[in-house]
């Protein structure tokens, strides 16, 4: 996606060997018009899938998810990281383990979400090692629910994130691709759309 890559590209910062800090668009900061345009491209891109709900997790995924959901005309769903008090029957959870942050932590759906005839997207804003796509894709298949591929703003093509979700059977859709990160400079690799 051309408009993604020319806003990382001057709005992004490189922070040591492998990290991309986007928070003045997607991570912190939402640029809802880049939002709104990510959604109406997953949307195209998976128009033909009949989906039926977008699934996410907290919270920087549920920006571009949002507006996936609306260009699809679906709910969106976000797995939470964190047990609330009002959750407290029928939860689907998978446990997901970050390199990043050396932690495992288990994430959520209410079951009530998701039935065994949803079709589903994911979409998140970073693919990296593919443990939060990989959890979600183990709640959604506990639901008895059926994935139809996972949507990623901004994949890092250099970590294995895609090989494990392709390996489980499942499209990846990415609308950035970096290949690497070379003398401080970024090189994208070709994107899914
Ligand atoms: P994985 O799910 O692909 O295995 O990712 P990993 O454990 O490596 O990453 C943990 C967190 O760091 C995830 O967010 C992921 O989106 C984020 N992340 C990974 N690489 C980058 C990067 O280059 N730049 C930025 N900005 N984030 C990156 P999270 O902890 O779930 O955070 P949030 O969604 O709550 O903000």
């Amino acid at each position: 996606m051309q408009l993604l890559e020319e806003r990382i590209l001057k709005d992004g910062q490189i922070l040591g060997d492998n990290i991309l800090k986007v928070d003045s668009f997607l991570t912190h900061q939402v640029d809802y018009k880049l939002m709104k345009a990510i959604g109406k491209v997953f949307a195209e891109a998976y128009k033909e899938a009949g989906i039926t709900k977008v699934v996410t997790i907290e919270a920087s995924g549920i920006a571009p998810a949002a507006y996936a959901a609306e260009a699809l005309d679906v709910p969106m769903i976000f797995a939470k990281k964190h047990k609330n008090i009002t959750m407290t029957e029928g939860i689907l959870t998978a446990e997901v383990y970050s390199f990043t942050k050396q932690v495992t932590s288990t994430v959520s759906i209410a079951g009530k979400f998701l039935d065994k005839d949803d079709k589903v997207l994911i979409v998140d804003d970073f693919l990296a090692n593919g443990q939060a796509a990989k959890g979600l894709i183990e709640i959604i298949e506990q639901a008895g629910a059926a994935v139809e591929g996972v949507g990623i703003v901004i994949e890092k093509s250099f970590q294995d994130g895609r090989q494990l979700i392709e390996d489980m059977g499942v499209k990846v859709t990415s609308l950035a691709r970096i290949a690497k990160f070379e003398d401080g400079k970024l090189v994208f690799a070709q994107a899914d759309a």
